[in-house]
């Protein structure tokens, strides 16, 4: 018999403008009634202004499910992500930054991430200073994401990142800012836990869904890409995570655990 199901909820760049007043209430009513949980991939704010995350803390008032996020980029603009993140967490959101936490029985495991590339593309850390600074900020995040994973006694876990660790989301992007979207360093600690899914955002015209080299699901929820993709539907998606089983390890897939995710995109 099928165990208990949760429903999990992503999205991701809601660029949130000091206009975005009624812009995002009935998306997140629609998201309340057809998952148990949300998870939000970064890009909340447009330019990272406590304005901003006032105008969406307003927006989340909505929200009637549990839910987490990690920052974006676009939250670090202005130099005041720890206001923004204040904000955010005043209207419910539990904000993640290299820990973790359980929702609902899933374990999340959140970090913005970083660039740099990807495969034997990736940029390494070599010659000058402002080169490793940039290449260990990437290594520092991937080193936070694992820290996340082993603060988590919960099974299955949602790997939230902001950057995609994986190229094959990103691909529809212009192949020039491929190293800017996301680090395959990112990729290397989603191997070694029992992650059922990572979902990102940063990359609005890349692709919805890839796998990492060891076969987990990535998606790619970021807000504008769904809206182009299902002009029709609420630019959110829903994967229903089983909680029974996941903690077995399957020994022929040891990456494979808990990852029955079964994608049901939200209709309208
Ligand atoms: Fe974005
Ligand atoms: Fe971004």
């Amino acid at each position: 018999m099928a165990g208990p199901v949760v429903r999990v909820a992503a999205l991701a760049d809601l660029h949130c403008t000091k206009t975005s007043q009624g812009a995002f209430q009935s998306l997140f009513a629609r998201v309340s009634e057809a998952a148990d949980i949300l998870v939000v991939a970064g890009d909340l704010t447009d330019y990272g202004l406590p304005e901003e995350a006032a105008v969406l803390a307003r927006e989340l008032t909505a929200l009637r499910i549990p839910a987490a996020a990690v920052l974006g980029n676009h939250d670090l603009e202005s130099g005041k992500a720890g206001e923004v993140r204040q904000i955010l967490e005043g209207a419910g959101l539990t904000v993640l930054d290299g820990d973790a936490c359980e929702l609902q029985g899933i374990g999340v495991a959140g970090v913005k991430g970083f660039g740099g590339g990807f495969g034997r593309h990736a940029l390494g850390p070599w010659g000058e200073t402002i080169i490793k600074q940039f290449v260990h900020e990437a290594v520092d995040e991937a080193l936070k994401l694992e820290a996340a994973f082993a603060r988590l006694r919960t099974k299955p876990i949602v790997a939230l990142l902001h950057y995609s660790p994986i190229q094959q989301t990103v691909e529809g992007e212009p192949l020039e800012i491929y190293p800017f979207l996301g680090s395959s360093r990112l990729e290397e600690p989603i191997g070694r836990y029992p992650v059922s899914f990572v979902v990102h955002g940063h990359a609005h015209r890349g692709q919805l869904e890839g796998k990492t080299k060891n076969g987990v699901p990535v998606y790619n929820v970021s807000m504008p890409l769904l809206t182009r993709t299902y002009p029709d539907r609420q630019p959110f998606r829903v994967f229903e995570v089983p909680l029974t089983g996941a903690a077995t390890c399957d020994p022929a897939a040891p990456a494979s655990t808990g990852r029955r995710a079964t994608d049901a995109v939200a209709a309208s």
